[in-house]
């Protein structure tokens, strides 16, 4: 053969190399078998069982991170743009720039829209809770008005371009003597605020499926409390059709077992389980509305290690097992932020690394475990 010839085949040979590397499962570092096609994104691996989401904000559709979430999700949620402080900070004034940005973009993409949420204690306006004339509380009825006209006009304008709404988070408290969380909302209604929320969302777009969201959901006795509650709201016909596993785990955190029982427990009552706000911690200890361990080590900077890499990989592989083997009761599982590159973990004392997708936005190890079945 003359050299012209060799060197043909020298491209021929690399060209067919790099063409194997492209879709072989042990170039990126994960211990399957099968067939990897690293041109598809966690959406089209997922495809015809459930979509996966993102949470966004209006900045991450400007940046480069619109087109790995092109790539990867076909839902999105608002991080916070749709939340009831910052959609409607006056009670005669709403804020939509930031809502409509990312319903618009949705739209021209053909992406799904999950709303979140529209009755929560956390990020609330300041006038709501408050009588203007004497700063006084309001009472029940002026209370359940306000939520109503909230609910009405934000579900009334998103109306057919979101498919579902996380109604009412997080209104169950974490220790096992109390039932429900001391909120404004319940020191002021008790606990009618709950039904009446699902209620007006229903009201104002009754295509809508309608979400009670809450974190620490695989803690057997906030898991039984929550239950409690949906069960009751089931019974007396309020219109609730899903249950939201916030899904803000740790590296030790759920067991499987705890992650099962949940998902049957809350399926068992008819209703839709979604994974709403998935990120898991590379620190141990729950997340979801406490402080996690280490998180008063304010300010430090903390290295993704290999141990972090490794058991991170495990937990979101025995997750991603859970979430296929009861794919027929999961609807949907959305991460909380877009890549490592910027979590809300990081404001909880140190550096996190909870996501798929590295802060260069590349696919971590743990991805092409969770996309391997
Ligand atoms: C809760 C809320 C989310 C978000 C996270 C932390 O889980 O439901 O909207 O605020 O906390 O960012």
């Amino acid at each position: 053969m003359n050299k012209n010839g060799t060197l043909l085949l020298l491209f021929l040979a690399s060209f067919f190399f790099a063409c194997t590397r492209k879709i072989s499962p042990q170039s990126q570092g994960g211990s399957g078998t099968a067939k990897i096609d690293s041109t598809k994104g966690l959406k089209d691996y997922y495809g015809k069982l459930f979509p996966i989401g993102v949470a966004v904000t209006p900045r991450n559709l400007q940046t480069d991170e619109a087109g790995l979430i092109l790539r990867q999700f076909n839902s999105l949620t608002a991080e916070n743009a749709m939340k009831m402080g910052p959609i409607h900070p006056e009670q005669n004034r709403y804020f939509w720039t930031d809502a409509d940005a990312i319903v618009d973009f949705a739209q021209k993409n053909g992406l799904k829209v999950r709303g979140h949420n529209l009755c929560w204690h956390a990020q609330t306006p300041r006038w709501l809770f408050k009588d203007s004339a004497t700063g006084n509380d309001v009472t029940k009825e002026v209370l359940l008005q306000r939520l109503r006209d909230h609910i009405h006009n934000v579900v009334q304008r998103y109306k057919g371009k979101l498919y579902a709404w996380d109604v009412v988070n997080e209104v169950i408290a974490d220790d096992s003597a109390t039932y429900f969380r001391k909120s404004p909302w319940f020191q002021i209604c008790g606990e009618d605020f709950v039904a009446k929320a699902f209620e007006y969302a229903h009201e104002a777009d009754p295509n809508a499926v309608l979400f009670y969201n809450d974190y620490n959901t695989e803690q057997p006795v906030k898991r039984e409390k929550i239950y409690r509650m949906l069960k009751k709201m089931l019974d007396a016909k309020v219109p609730v059709h899903g249950v939201g596993l916030q899904g803000h785990w740790s590296v030790n955190n759920p067991s499987q077992a705890e992650l099962e029982k949940s998902i049957q427990l809350f399926s068992s009552l008819g209703l839709q389980v979604q994974v709403t706000e998935l990120d898991i911690s590379v620190y141990s200890g729950r997340q979801g509305g406490q402080l996690i361990q280490g998180a008063q080590q304010q300010g430090q900077q903390a290295q993704f290690t290999p141990e972090m890499e490794q058991q991170q990989l495990e937990k979101y592989k025995m997750i991603f097992d859970v979430f296929r083997k009861y794919q027929k009761q999961i609807t949907g599982v959305t991460f909380w932020n877009v890549s490592d590159r910027s979590s809300w973990l990081d404001g909880r004392g140190r550096k996190n690394y909870p996501l798929l997708f590295d802060a260069s936005l590349k696919p971590k190890k743990a991805f092409w475990d969770v996309v391997r079945f």
